[in-house]
């Protein structure tokens, strides 16, 4: 029985360590402890001191324990510890030792704080506010108009701050992209902000981090930081003042002659899409993302699926089957509705302007239990 108990032990403690050990792995793309821009290497350097203090406290107080363990055992029956009644050297020590070490990490954590609530009056402003399932993105002209109105990937210049305003649409979320800075709440109602700077081009992944909702898991997010020619041009092709692609409505008796995009054009007028998704000169749903430039983003959905024509059609076959309490119903479009409407959304925006290529195994669909 003792052998098995012990056995099942070691088995626990197998499993735990190479789980510790998979959290270990360098190249993850959202580990905090590995910053790659100042915000968040600014919180990093407090983590740093604070681990390594309580690294040694631990180390300390551990020792103390196993020594006094070892060195006062019990040694016969008889066996009585000292009777001593209090020292003051020692209870001054155990007294002021630690409260040093905590003002000393205060004063730093504090510091801290009030650096990264700073509003840099030279950052490029973005509103983001968070919805059941996806983040809403809106570039801010220095007279507080929307210039580009993106969803789930946000694209910034590299070197450059950006201030993120957080708000949300329905339920409290929360704003991660670990690399580039910490956690900030999207709060209905309120405006929360957070700064943040890429130190080179790279793709950064983040996801919402408070739960809120069915698909929590699936309100992920990307960060594309550019060099600023790049980020310029993107900014030019998503500007909010061009329109889309629009056609004349196709009657019944023209569908034999209406090409694809056309007679797309005409379902996501009337099968309900442009009542929730906006189409800059076509439509001005506002309840989901707004689609002028679906084709130019690398991912949809909350950025869990990559925006291929294969993860488009069986999204569109049935959106909450994909994505569970996806606010986007089951249409029941038939096979060749969706064809058209895919040869429509493709016209939507220039996929030139995704970005690198996204990595195997990131942003490829939902995690599979
Ligand atoms: Cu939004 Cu969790």
């Amino acid at each position: 029985m003792r052998v098995r108990s012990r056995l099942r032990s070691g088995v626990v403690a197998a499993t735990c360590l190479a789980l510790l050990g998979a959290g270990c792995a360098a190249d993850t793309p959202q580990n905090t402890l590995d910053p790659e821009g100042p915000f968040a290497r600014s919180v990093d350097n407090l983590i740093q001191p604070v681990f390594w203090i309580a690294a040694v406290v631990f180390v300390f107080v551990e020792g103390l324990i196993v020594y006094a363990v070892l060195k006062f055992r019990r040694k016969g029956e008889d066996d009585r510890p000292e009777q001593i009644h209090g020292s003051t050297r020692f209870e001054l020590a155990w007294t002021i030792a630690p409260a040093l070490i905590l003002v000393f990490v205060g004063v730093i954590t504090v510091g801290k704080i009030f650096y990264l609530d700073r509003q840099f009056k030279d950052s490029m402003q973005v509103e983001v506010i968070g919805h059941q399932w996806w983040w809403e993105y809106n570039y801010k002209d220095a007279g507080g108009k929307t210039v580009v109105a993106a969803a789930n990937e946000l694209h910034i210049p590299v070197g450059r701050k950006v201030q993120l305003n957080l708000t949300s649409a329905d339920v409290i979320h929360n704003y991660w992209p670990p690399k580039l800075a910490g956690k900030v709440y999207a709060i209905p109602g309120r405006r929360n902000h957070m700064t943040i700077q890429a130190d080179k081009a790279d793709f950064y992944y983040g996801e919402c981090a408070e739960y809120c909702g069915l698909s929590h898991a699936n309100m992920r997010l990307r960060v594309v930081a550019e060099e600023p020619a790049t980020f310029d041009r993107w900014m030019k092709a998503n500007s909010t003042t061009q329109t889309a692609p629009s056609f004349p409505i196709v009657a019944a008796a023209d569908q034999a002659t209406a090409t694809e995009e056309e007679k797309g054009h005409t379902l996501f007028l009337q099968k309900g899409c442009s009542g929730c998704h906006a189409v800059n000169g076509v439509a001005a749903g506002a309840v989901g993302p707004n689609l002028t430039y679906f084709n130019s983003r690398a991912t949809f959905a909350g950025a869990i699926f990559l925006n291929d024509d294969d993860n488009l059609r069986a999204w569109l076959r049935d959106p909450p089957a994909e994505k569970p309490g996806s606010l986007m119903p089951k249409l029941n479009l038939a096979e060749g509705e969706i064809t058209s409407l895919i040869a429509y959304l493709r016209m939507l925006g220039d996929p030139a302007l995704r970005g690198a290529p996204i990595p195997a195994g990131l942003a490829a669909g939902p995690p599979q239990p």
